[in-house]
C-alpha cells in the first residue's frame, strides 16, 4: 500500500470565496474512494486538483509521488485518468467516438496532426467495446447519447493505462438500464488488481459501485469525514453533509438514501 494522492491543508480560494479550505485527504493505491457532497461542495474543484489541473491557493499536493508545483504536469497528466464534463466539452464535436479515446494518449482533445500507432487505435477500439460502445467508434462525438459519451469519456480515461483514475458524475444523464449497467462495469473494473486507484463523484448513492472501499463526505469546501464506507457512510454522517435529516440503507453492496418521514 502506498500513497497515489496525498493533500494536506489544500486551500483554494477565487475572490473572497472558499472553495475549499484546509483539505487533508490521502489515496493509497489499493483504494476506491466516493466523494459525496452538496452541490456546490467544491467535488470538482479537488477532483481538478487531484487531476492536476488545478493548482491551490495553499497547501501541498503529492500526486503520484510528484509535488504538484515542482513537476511538469504535461508529464504528469497522462499517468492520471479524468472524465469530467469539462473534458467532454473540450473534445471536439466532429471527432469520431474512437478519436476521442485515442488523442488521450496524447493528452490532447482534438486530433488533427499526430501520428498514431496502430496499437493505439487497437487499444481505443477494445476499450469501447469493452465498455459497451464500440459500436458507435465512428460516430462523431457530437451525435453520441449522453450515455454513450459518459461510457466514451470513462473509455478515454482509461486510455493511456492510468495509475490514477478520476470519474466526475459518470452516471449523471443515464438511464436506469445505462446506470445499473455502469455501476456493473465499474465494479467488475474495480474488482481487477491491477486497477489503478480511482476517485469517483457521484451525487447519488445509487452510484456507488459494490467493492468501492472508502468515502469523503465534502459540505462548504470542508472535509465533513472521510475514511472507510462501512463505518464513515452513515444515516448521520449523510444527515450532516447534506444539512437534512437523511436515512441510509444498505443492501447486497448498494447504497440509497431518503428524508427521514
Ligand atoms: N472561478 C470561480 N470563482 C468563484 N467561485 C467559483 C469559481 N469556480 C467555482 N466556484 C464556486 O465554487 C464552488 C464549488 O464548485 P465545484 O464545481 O467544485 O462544486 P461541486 O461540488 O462540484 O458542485 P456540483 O455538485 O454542482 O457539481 C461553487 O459554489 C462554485 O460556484
Ligand atoms: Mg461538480
Amino acid at each position: 500500500m502506498s500513497p497515489v494522492l496525498s493533500l494536506s491543508g489544500v486551500t483554494v480560494r477565487r475572490g473572497r470565496k472558499l472553495l475549499l479550505n484546509n483539505i487533508s485527504w490521502q489515496v493509497n493505491d489499493d483504494e476506491r474512494w466516493v466523494i459525496l457532497g452538496p452541490n456546490g461542495a467544491g467535488k470538482t474543484t479537488l477532483l481538478q486538483i487531484a487531476a492536476a489541473r488545478l493548482f491551490p491557493t495553499a497547501g501541498q499536493v503529492q500526486i503520484l509521488d510528484e509535488q504538484l508545483g515542482a513537476v511538469d504536469v504535461f508529464e504528469l497528466r497522462p499517468r492520471i485518468g479524468l472524465s469530467s464534463n469539462a473534458i467532454a466539452n473540450s473534445l471536439p464535436g466532429h471527432e469520431t467516438a474512437l478519436n476521442a479515446v485515442v488523442t488521450a494518449a496524447y493528452g490532447v482533445t482534438g486530433r488533427w496532426r499526430e501520428e498514431y500507432e496502430r496499437f493505439d487505435e487497437k487499444r481505443a477500439f477494445s476499450l469501447l467495446n469493452a465498455w459497451g460502445v464500440g459500436t458507435v467508434f465512428d460516430r462523431p462525438f457530437s451525435t453520441l447519447s449522453e450515455g454513450e459519451r459518459k461510457r466514451v469519456q470513462i473509455a478515454r480515461a482509461l486510455m493511456t493505462d492510468p495509475e490514477l483514475l478520476l470519474l466526475d458524475e459518470p452516471g449523471a444523464g443515464l438511464d436506469l438500464a445505462g446506470r445499473e449497467a455502469l455501476v456493473a462495469r465499474t465494479s467488475e473494473l474495480m474488482a481487477d488488481e491491477a486497477a489503478p486507484a480511482t476517485v469517483l463523484v457521484t451525487h447519488h448513492l445509487e452510484e456507488i459501485p459494490p467493492g468501492f472501499t472508502h468515502v469523503l463526505l465534502l459540505r462548504d469546501g470542508e472535509v465533513v469525514d472521510a475514511g472507510p464506507i462501512s463505518s464513515i457512510l452513515t444515516s448521520q454522517s449523510l444527515s450532516s453533509t447534506f444539512d437534512m435529516p437523511l436515512e441510509l440503507t444498505e443492501r447486497h453492496g448498494r447504497y440509497s438514501a431518503f428524508m427521514k418521514q
